[in-house]
């Protein structure tokens, strides 16, 4: 049985002093998350599923933010500016029971904490809509991200060769992260 989706924010000081809240996706964030698109650096969307420049694809994020099955996270910088996005999606059908996790720090966020913390709480997240098993794809190069679930306990479950294209056409493997609640 799912938990109750936790509503209440959360505050952070990061390695650098700086602080964010931790917050549920809300109705008004979509022109702050179009602007968190905007700023990232060319070379993250190689590793995005949702394209967070188009405002199509916030507004679809945004229509989805009390859906049952997903829970969008925020870091919030006291200025409103938003520092970091992640989500936990459950699976159609079959895999019903997994949540798909996705994990993006803005670019003068990073290195500091944010991205493990945020994931982390993403975690618990997917765990309070009924997840019983996690995964996530990472680009085999992405380092940070793979060290972040590594220590989180997720483990490489597969290996998907050339199956991602950056701007320049050159392929790149995906790895496939898995985790499993313990008691499940
Ligand atoms: C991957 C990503 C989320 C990391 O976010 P982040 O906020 O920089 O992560 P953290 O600050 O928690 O750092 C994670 C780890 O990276 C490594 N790292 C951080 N700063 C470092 C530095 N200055 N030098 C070398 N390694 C460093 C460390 O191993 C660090 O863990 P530690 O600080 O506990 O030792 C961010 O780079 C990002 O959004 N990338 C694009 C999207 C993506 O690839 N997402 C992951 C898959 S969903």
């Amino acid at each position: 049985m799912p938990n109750t989706p936790r509503t209440r924010p959360i505050s952070a000081t990061l390695r650098d002093g700086r602080t964010v809240t931790i917050r549920p996706l809300a109705a008004e964030d979509g022109p702050a998350l179009l602007a968190f698109g905007a700023a990232l650096p060319q070379d993250d969307w190689l590793y995005l599923q949702n394209d967070l420049r188009n405002p199509d694809v916030v507004g679809r994020l945004i229509s989805a933010r009390d859906a049952e099955h997903w829970r969008q996270l925020l870091a919030v910088a006291a200025d409103g500016t938003i520092a970091a996005y992640s989500s936990a999606r459950l699976l159609p059908g079959w895999s019903s029971h997994v949540a798909d996790l996705q994990l993006l720090v803005a670019e003068g966020w990073r290195r500091v904490g944010l991205g493990t913390l945020l994931a982390r709480e993403t975690v618990d997240a997917a765990r309070e809509i009924g997840a019983i098993k996690l995964m996530v794809d990472i680009v085999e190069e992405q380092a940070d991200g793979l060290t972040i679930f590594t220590r989180l306990g997720f483990t490489r479950e597969g290996l998907l060769i050339n199956h991602t294209r950056d701007r320049d056409g050159n392929r790149h493997n995906l790895v496939v992260l898995g985790y499993r609640f313990p008691e499940s």
